[in-house]
């Protein structure tokens, strides 16, 4: 798809013109049940559960953006990322990344276990080594990239092959780079998810996620599964999502412009002992990156040197709020030891390389003299 096509789909793409009255924003149905016009015949909407006319816009939206089959929404990221393993509902093993968002790795150790579904770090970043990981009862591949909170970047197409060639599926998280820079079906990838409360929603209104499938196969069983477990999304929050994916192009890009210009100004200044961002060239992800991606988005973590206070720096900024979530047009910043990563226990935080010092920034689409200020501040008043 061309960046032209995909900017063109993301305020045109699966709603024209509703027939009623010609409206060109899709209607919220809020009906939870439709008249069955004759008993035993087949209807689009019965129940909305299974169906709704709102959120079906927008799960043919995504599956257009990402280029796959079918796409399926639900009340939270959480909930779609729930429906993608219940997929697994025979156990296996699922190899994960050596670090990721902290409630996926807890659903998997504290609640999948139960269901006789395992999990096993691997880097995923080199393909050679992650061929030497899989066993025979490897189910699926789990991939963040750029991943949370530390941006490692895996290579989609490798990691597609290897695991195809042992019959393993591969499921990306695509919440960070969304299909507006990146789309993993196309490179090989059998499913998407994201938590569409970050980037797709974009306005901190909306909590809720998403998730696309390649082909017909995968999208009968995970129609049943969504159907079954129900954690679907809302009609009006479904319009909220419709609403916000339509500028996603132009939130991304300037927020991917602040974010580049912030990463720079922190490499290598007193107070910065690591920055990790995929768009500097620097960055052991970048090569990749640019190769399977059209932008470097607007995540970016870094280390605070001992020489700062990690609270006092916190509590320093003024504009770049200190709040969970990330991915929305207010730039927030995050701790991740005590916030997103909270759930992972101590010693794991370790082996996923997340330290107490490491600080998360998520890039808003404010002034960027303002944000560099903001930060400029904070260095000041934390310096111990
Ligand atoms: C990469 C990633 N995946 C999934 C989730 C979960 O999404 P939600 O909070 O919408 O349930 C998050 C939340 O921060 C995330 O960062």
């Amino acid at each position: 798809m061309t960046k032209d096509e995909l900017e063109t789909l993301l305020v045109r793409g699966a709603f024209n013109a509703e027939e009623v009255c010609g409206a060109l924003v899709a209607p919220i149905f809020q009906a939870v049940t439709f008249r069955q016009p004759e008993i035993g015949v087949e209807i689009p909407f019965d129940y909305s559960r299974a169906a709704n006319p709102t959120r079906s816009v927008l799960e043919r939206q995504i599956a257009l953006l990402e280029e796959g089959c079918a796409g399926f929404a639900f009340a939270s990221g959480m909930a779609a990322i729930t429906a993608v393993f219940f997929l697994f509902d025979g156990g296996g093993e699922i190899l994960i990344p050596l670090d990721l968002y902290g409630g996926t790795y807890r659903l998997l150790d504290v609640y999948f276990k139960k269901f006789g579904i395992s999990w096993r770090i691997a880097d995923t970043t080199d393909a050679a080594s992650l061929e030497r990981e899989f066993s025979s009862d490897t189910r699926a591949v789990l991939l963040e990239t750029p991943t949370n909170p530390l941006l490692r970047v895996s290579d989609i197409a490798e990691v597609s092959r290897v695991a195809h060639r042992h019959g393993a599926l591969v499921i990306a998280d695509n919440t960070f780079l969304s299909p507006y820079f990146q789309r993993p079906l196309p490179l090989g990838a059998d499913i998407v998810v994201h938590s569409a409360t970050k980037y797709l929603g974009g306005h901190n209104d909306v909590l809720a996620g998403l998730a696309v499938v390649k082909d017909e196969e995968l999208a009968e069983r995970f129609l049943e599964v969504q159907k079954a477990t129900g954690g679907v999304l809302a009609p009006f929050d479904s319009y909220l999502l419709l609403r916000g994916i339509k500028t996603l192009g132009l939130r991304m890009e300037r927020e991917t412009e602040n974010a580049t210009a912030i990463a720079r100004w922190l490499s290598g200044r007193e107070g910065v002992d690591r920055v990790y961002y995929p768009g500097l060239e620097s960055d052991q992800g970048h090569a990749v990156l640019k190769k399977q991606a059209t932008g470097a988005g607007a995540l970016l973590s870094f280390e605070l040197s001992e020489a700062h206070s990690v609270k006092e720096f916190f509590g320093a900024l003024e504009i770049i709020t200190p709040a969970e979530s990330l991915g929305a047009v207010e730039s927030l910043v995050c701790h991740p030891a005590t916030m997103s990563h909270a759930s992972v226990p101590p010693e794991m935080r370790v082996r996923m390389g997340i330290s107490d010092r490491l600080v998360r920034l998520s890039v808003g689409i404010e002034g960027l003299n303002s944000l560099i200020a903001d930060l400029d501040k904070a260095f000041s008043v934390s310096a111990l």
